[in-house]
């Protein structure tokens, strides 16, 4: 009866995902969805022993941290030969005739720039994702993949019972652009394009987090022994019907002159496209004949990629200004007469680091070329030297600070420049309050980037602990800030002082300390005046913070003016170490302890055990290992785990022993 139940919304969750994510044609409200969601969540809670990898309640990712296995592919992930002109497709066209000696036809596809990805059906269910790795083997990233809702858990219709389908992953560009600017309020390192965005997200440890990021799925090549047709074209029509997302811009090709219309047209028209792609493969439709011309080391000799031009535009470098972010990093900007290119003006062109200004040889003046090529920031790619008549300056790299005048520093082994004057230098300064005050830090309401800038100019602030001596008063005399605003703000700093101590933590702006990191470090060490006094021995032992983070910090609080600041915030009232409510819920009980969670609990949910298994200092597993420390077994324990535990002599657990151990009721 429940089984039935959770089958049937199983179904119809499935086929939602697919009229939303395939076919992009949803028929019920996204609140309706998410309620037939939430109730097979609760039956799935409620009767473990139904679970199943393929229900579309494990498209959310779980949040254990995993390792990827290398798999070796069954049939090699080869590559494709790239062609950059019409000639050189008409020569793949001309070799392709004369090795066959008879007719055939061509498949133009587009060509999706992604990260490849290699996908294994057994019984119509997903058993295996693995990357392209170095074309012999990759890493299984299959618990990354199922939360790709376009990919199918399930398929239905007429499939063959095992077979392999590969196609391209991919980030929408409008995910791309949240994700960056998120990143850029961050101050984290931009994605460059959404290529290196997709293959770093399929490649994160944490498949909770790769669920975020909205990634797509194009599939383009079925391979198998027992394939429905005998043709590329036809295999694929087979996939879409079995549940896969395949291109809708795929075109039968009977001549060399189809092939020039399909890539002229989708040369201009791809960028309409959500999605990024840089070029047009053409296929060889005929398996037969795909057989009979085989392959070269490297690539099929039945395809083949033309890959389209990047945009780029012709203009003059007139200087190079430098950028000062919240952490010190100088950026240099190019800033360059006016240019169109791909519908809009540039005026400004990211120059990355030294070593890019360097590798160009630039020259103020110069004639530079600007690309687009699918990144936000257009770059600067060349330089066209035959212009140069009267250049100025080569470019080097500021040797001191644009705004303090402070010479800039470069740390061992990264590109960046920094400007070391921390506490003395304008944009660094308004950077560290604006950080501070940001929502996921001390989340002061009422104070933007424009009232900080106006209370520093005003010489009211200099330094975070400044903002907890300000007076109503101070704030209503200043430009454009009336009476009530500035009590909304002396509200909002006043609330600040019960925000938790991890956030305290995250706020002070330590370079490479983020959120999750300042959480790890405000559980280790409890209170400020701890991790003040941590050395990086002490440091490092904290699980996943490294010597990069580790020297930050004692830096950090080796700065006395730092310091200082810190014993200022304290005397304001803020959180300085956990509350006895947040000590209680955690231990070092499980410290150095990897759990392996299997079966059926009557106390706790599962999410909850691996929670609780957090909060004591374990870490969470997903498969039983010779790391494995100890088991949480509850009923009807799978038996494949319990056999590899016997066989590894790994200690199981029931709940209650587990509760006693972590000294949970
Ligand atoms: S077919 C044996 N079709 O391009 C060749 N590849 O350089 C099988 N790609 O690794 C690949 N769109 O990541 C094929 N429509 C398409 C493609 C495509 C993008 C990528 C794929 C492959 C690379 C080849």
């Amino acid at each position: 009866m429940v089984k039935e139940q959770i089958d049937a919304l199983r179904r119809e969750l499935e086929q939602h995902n697919y009229n939303y994510y395939v076919l992009s044609q949803p028929t019920i409200s996204d609140l309706e969805f998410d309620m037939k969601l939430k109730q097979l969540e609760e039956l799935e809670r409620q009767h473990p022993e139904y679970a199943d990898p393929s229900s579309p309640t494990q498209r959310v990712g779980n949040d254990i941290n995993t390792s990827f296995t290398q798999i070796r592919h069954k049939y090699p992930m080869l590559s494709l030969a790239n062609t950059y002109s019409e000639e050189e497709v008409r020569d793949f066209y001309e070799r392709v005739r004369k090795a066959l000696g008879e007719e055939f036809e061509l498949v133009g596809e587009l060509k999706y720039d992604g990260t490849s990805i290699s996908l294994t059906y057994e019984h119509g269910r997903l058993v295996q994702a693995v990357t392209r790795g170095d074309g012999e083997k990759g890493d299984d990233v299959t618990d990354n993949v199922r939360t790709i809702r376009s990919i199918p858990l399930r398929l239905h219709g007429n499939y063959p019972d095992s077979f392999e389908i590969r196609g391209e992953i991919l980030m929408p560009w409008e995910v791309f652009d949240a994700l960056n600017r998120e990143r850029e309020e961050q101050e984290e390192p931009l994605f460059a394009n959404p290529r290196n965005a997709a293959s770093g997200t399929i490649k994160l440890q944490n498949p909770a987090v790769v669920a975020t990021r909205k990634l797509d799925a194009y599939l383009y090549y079925v391979l198998g022994e027992d394939l429905p047709a005998d043709t590329h074209l036809g295999n694929l029509e087979a996939a879409r019907t079995w549940g896969f997302k395949t291109s809708d811009a795929v075109r039968l090709c009977r001549t060399l002159d189809d092939v020039y219309d399909f890539i002229r047209y989708w040369d201009t028209e791809r960028k309409n496209l959500p999605v990024a792609t840089d070029g047009i493969v053409i296929k060889v439709n005929s398996l037969a004949q795909q057989r009979a011309l085989g392959f070269t080391a490297k690539s099929p000799r039945w395809a083949i990629a033309y890959k389209f031009q990047a945009e780029r535009a012709l203009t003059r470098l007139n200087s190079v200004s430098y950028q000062v972010g919240r952490t010190g990093a100088v950026t240099p900007v190019a800033n360059l007469n006016p240019v169109q290119l791909s519908g809009t003006v540039v005026r400004r062109a990211s120059l990355h680091n030294a070593d890019i200004i360097s590798a160009l040889d630039l020259h103020i003046g110069d004639m530079v070329y600007v690309e687009k090529g699918g990144e936000i920031i257009p770059k600067i790619t060349g330089v066209d030297t035959d212009a140069r008549i009267l250049v100025g300056d080569r470019v080097g790299f500021a040797r001191t600070c644009p705004v303090c005048g402070t010479p800039l520093v470069r740390i061992e082994g990264e590109a960046a420049h920094y400007c070391p004057n921390e506490n003395g230098c304008p944009p660094q300064i308004k950077g560290k309050m604006e950080h501070f005050v940001s929502r996921r830090a001390m989340n002061i309401d009422g104070l933007g980037s424009e009232t900080i800038d106006l209370l520093f100019r005003n010489g009211l602030a200099h330094n975070v602990a400044d903002l907890y001596e300000l007076r109503t008063a101070d704030l209503a005399r200043l430009e454009r800030l009336g009476d009530k605003s500035a009590r909304n703000i002396m509200a909002g700093i006043e609330a600040s002082k019960q925000v938790p101590f991890e956030r305290v933590v995250f706020a002070l702006g330590i370079r490479f300390v983020g959120e999750t990191t300042a959480k790890k470090l405000a559980y280790a060490f409890k209170s400020m005046e701890a991790l003040s006094h941590a050395t990086e021995a002490e440091l490092t032992a904290v699980d996943e913070i490294g010597g990069r983070i580790a020297q930050s910090v004692t830096a950090w609080f080796a700065d006395e003016a730092n310091r200082r600041t810190v014993e200022r915030l304290a005397a304001q009232g803020l959180q300085m170490c956990l509350t006895a409510d947040q000590l209680q819920a955690h231990s070092d009980r499980l410290k150095g302890l990897t759990v392996v969670i299997s079966g059926k609990f009557a106390r706790h949910s599962r999410d909850e055990y691996k929670t609780l298994i957090e909060r004591h200092g374990g870490k969470n597993a997903g498969s039983v290992s010779a790391k494995t420390s100890l088991i949480l077994a509850g009923e009807n324990m799978g038996p494949e785990k319990l056999k590899k535990a016997e066989k590894l002599g790994i200690k199981l657990m029931d709940e209650d022993e587990f509760l006693d151990l972590i000294g949970e009721e």
